[in-house]
């Protein structure tokens, strides 16, 4: 992936720099970000929007990795952000990140985080529900301040990583539904507001996704509706935010296609659809995460007990696991690996990488094509940059790690592993009273 090679020493490179040095430097299990090919995803998403010459925004979906770091990369990216929480907009806020293109997103946002992005004066809110739409107006009139809005509509469209199907009705805790009428109730709260101005549609139909036909039925169904509006309110919405979701290959049986592929679909079904309709074409807006960030990240581990089931397998446990990536325990995901300080040596064995958590269901990799491992060698699991680090834990009560980026054979923390100390700092004694109050 990526700037990665192998050099004399038969070590896997990342970016410029020898993963075996850096296991040594920062200890393991470590989180290694590829900067410079998050900088070249950012660039071929935006690039297909600049050759179709049509206003864009390219929001990173920082559920997929978050923190200062790559929120100060995405500025420089020129990327928008997408956060969820007050947590991640917090920590963009912390970044220095240009308030006015970050994007708020969230199924069940309280008073508190609405309160927090007027305060910010962040870009927009992506409104979700009609609880959400009476808390906006309330906030808004409160503070007499504006705020950019746009609608999340569940299209009825369900896909998945080889196909989609419409489902009419999807049953989704997200959005307004499309065809029953609550979004065009939500169109109505929302579209004359004197404080809220109505940017658009918004809609996310899933991720890791590979084909290009759920984008285009999106667009088409949205579009639809807005020109719908225009039709009947003379309202026309300036923008339609298509969401994430583009797949990304995790292993040899994963094919996803270029950032490009889906991106021109997606601008053709707008374009088509518009035309068709007599519609303004609409700004468009994108939020990947995971195709921004997954395959810069690789994790590195220290290989340390084996075990052999006789006739069944061999067994290679790392110092990390669920913990650090919860993903093959929760999905099945599917990861592929090599041991960084054999890089150039032929698989000859095959392992299942188990983590060190008190869980059968703890392993990283059923089958890993490994050259024989021994205690010590450095295992680097590829792809693990979306969804790793952000939905880590202290499973166990083990200390999250550290975060280093690397470019031009350049290496920096930008996250510090966590300490024991860390592990107790919220924990208070409990006494028991001895007289009863
Ligand atoms: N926009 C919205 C509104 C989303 O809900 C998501 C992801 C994205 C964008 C970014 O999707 P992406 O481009 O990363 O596929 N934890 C799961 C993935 C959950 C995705 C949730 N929403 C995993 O590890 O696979």
């Amino acid at each position: 992936y990526g700037t990665q090679t192998i050099n004399d020493q038969g070590h896997l490179t990342i970016g410029g720099t020898d993963s075996v040095e850096l296991a040594k430097e920062y200890g393991t299990p470590l989180y290694v970000y590829d900067i410079q090919l998050f900088r070249e995803r950012a660039k071929a998403f935006q690039k297909t929007f600049e050759e179709e010459n049509i206003a864009y925004q390219v929001a990173y979906a920082s559920k997929a990795f978050s923190s200062i770091a790559i929120y100060q990369v995405a500025a420089e990216e020129n990327l928008s952000l997408d956060v969820v929480s007050a947590g991640e907009l917090y920590t963009a806020i912390q970044s220095g990140f240009p308030k006015e293109k970050i994007h708020f997103h969230g199924n069940n946002k309280s008073e508190a985080e609405l309160r927090m992005a007027f305060e910010e004066e962040i870009g927009c809110i992506v409104v979700d529900n009609f609880h959400e739409i009476e808390l906006l107006k309330t906030l808004s009139e409160q503070l007499k301040k504006p705020m950019n809005v746009l609608l999340r509509v569940t299209p009825g469209i369900e896909a998945h990583t080889h196909d989609y199907i419409t489902t009419g009705q999807e049953d989704s805790k997200f959005g307004f539904d499309l065809i029953n009428g609550q979004a065009d109730r939500a169109f109505h709260d929302t579209y004359q507001h004197e404080f809220l101005n109505l940017l658009g549609l918004h809609c996310h139909i899933g991720s890791q996704i590979f084909d290009t036909a759920a984008f285009r039925l999106a667009a088409e169904k949205l579009v639809g509706k807005m020109s719908d509006w225009k039709n009947e309110f003379d309202f026309s919405c300036p923008v339609l935010n298509l969401g994430g979701g583009f797949g990304i290959r995790y292993t040899e049986e994963d094919e996803p296609l270029e950032p490009a592929v889906y991106v021109k679909e997606m601008i053709q079904a707008v374009k088509e659809t518009s035309a068709a309709a007599g519609y303004p074409v609409p700004e468009i807006w994108i939020e990947p995460g995971r195709s921004l960030v997954g395959d810069a990240g690789t994790t590195l581990y220290t290989i340390g007990s084996m075990k052999e089931v006789p006739g069944t397998r061999k067994y290679a446990a790392v110092d990390g696991g669920m913990s650090d990536n919860i993903r093959p325990a929760l999905y099945g995901a599917k990861y592929s690996s090599l041991i960084a300080n054999k890089a150039n040596e032929a698989a000859t064995e095959q392992y299942t990488i188990a983590g060190k958590c008190c869980e059968s269901g703890d392993k990283l990799i059923e089958q890993a094509d490994l050259p024989a491992a021994e205690a010590g060698d450095i295992l680097s699991v590829f792809c693990t940059g979306a969804y790793g680090y952000s939905m880590a834990s202290n499973y166990n009560r083990i200390a999250r790690p550290a975060v280093v980026f690397v470019e031009n054979g350049d290496h920096q923390l930008v996250v510090e592993r966590e300490t024991l100390h860390d592990m107790v700092k919220h924990d208070l004694s409990y006494k028991k009273q001895v007289e009863s109050k």
